[in-house]
């Protein structure tokens, strides 16, 4: 194990260093595999096969990682035990839905200090890479939040692993702005509930629209330029959509070291205790304030 705070931790950084690594391979990848894989993941998703490919990469890698134990996906229903270590929850390519539209996904990236489920508490390191017009990586651990820019490394061989990247940080200290701009809410409006209508009502008076279907490009905007970024319950599944352990707490680890604030509606996602693996959580992410008004809506309910 390493330091438990994640900061100048070898095991850490050979996680950020792999997933990186394969980010190449995945962006190259991705043009012939915009079709359904025949599979669906376990939380009942269509798998494509960006999703498969990606999974599969990124299991290969990360279990040959010395001081990583297990590896745990959105597209698998157990871990896989790679001996002793942190348990690394990954979603392999979170916003799949947006590769037939041709826009942004990632890869959403937690590093736990404990055998999953677990307590976002346990993350010694979270982030995620986006894979944009450019391919950047947001690498978040105890000493805080820090973007790189990540490009094939044309020296790798590709012989002991990934193929290689280069990380190049250009900006060491994310914190997210302090006047908020703008808001991305996803589900249907019908399925809101009517405090989180009010809510919303409210938000989209004051801050601009920027939504565009995935969760990872949808918050690196939050992250950008200051903000709320919600799933949240709905009327006929008060759970939500998203993962906790993949992208629930992961994503709340970076917007809490940012010195923003997460919620499930009424506190920190990290402090969710998880029954299972796979359990949702409605997720609101964001400027304090915005995220304290929310609760507030929520408890009016
Ligand atoms: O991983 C789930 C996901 O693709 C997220 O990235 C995104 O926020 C959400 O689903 C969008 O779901 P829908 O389009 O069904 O509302
Ligand atoms: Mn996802």
């Amino acid at each position: 194990m390493g330091d438990a705070t994640g900061a100048n931790d070898p095991v850490v950084e050979a996680v950020f260093d792999a997933v990186a690594g394969i980010a190449p391979e995945i962006r190259d990848a991705l043009p012939g595999r915009r079709v359904e894989s025949g599979t669906e993941n376990p939380s009942g998703e269509t798998v494509l096969a960006g999703d498969m490919y990606a999974d599969e990469l990124l299991a290969d890698a990360l279990t040959a990682i010395d001081g990583v134990g297990a590896f745990v996906s959105e597209e698998r229903p157990e871990a896989t035990d790679a001996g002793e270590g942190y348990s690394v929850a990954i979603d392999p390519l979170d916003g799949s839905s947006n590769l037939r539209s041709n826009n942004t996904m990632g890869t959403v990236i937690g590093v736990y200090d404990a055998p999953l489920p677990a307590p976002g508490r346990d993350l010694v390191a979270a982030g995620y890479t986006l894979y944009g017009p450019i391919t950047t990586m947001v690498v978040a651990d105890e000493s805080g939040v820090r973007e790189e820019v990540v490009e094939r490394d044309p020296n790798a061989t590709g012989e002991d692993g990934p193929e290689g990247a280069s990380r190049s940080v250009v900006d060491e200290d994310l914190t997210l702005p302090d006047e908020p701009t703008v808001y991305g809410f996803g589900g249907r409006i019908p399925d809101w509930p009517d405090a989180f209508l009010e809510y919303a009502r409210e938000v989209e008076s004051e801050l601009k629209l920027r939504y565009g279907g995935s969760m990872v490009g949808d918050v690196n905007q939050v992250v950008t330029y200051g903000g709320v970024f919600a799933y949240p319950t709905l009327v006929d599944d008060p759970e939500g959509k998203l993962r906790l352990s993949f992208e629930g707490n992961p994503i709340a680890y970076v917007i809490e070291r940012m010195g923003g604030a997460s919620s499930d509606g009424s506190g920190s996602i990290l402090d969710i205790e998880p029954d299972g693996l796979h359990d949702r959580v409605p997720l609101y992410v964001g400027n304090e304030a915005l995220i304290d008004r929310l609760e507030a809506a929520l408890d009016d309910e």
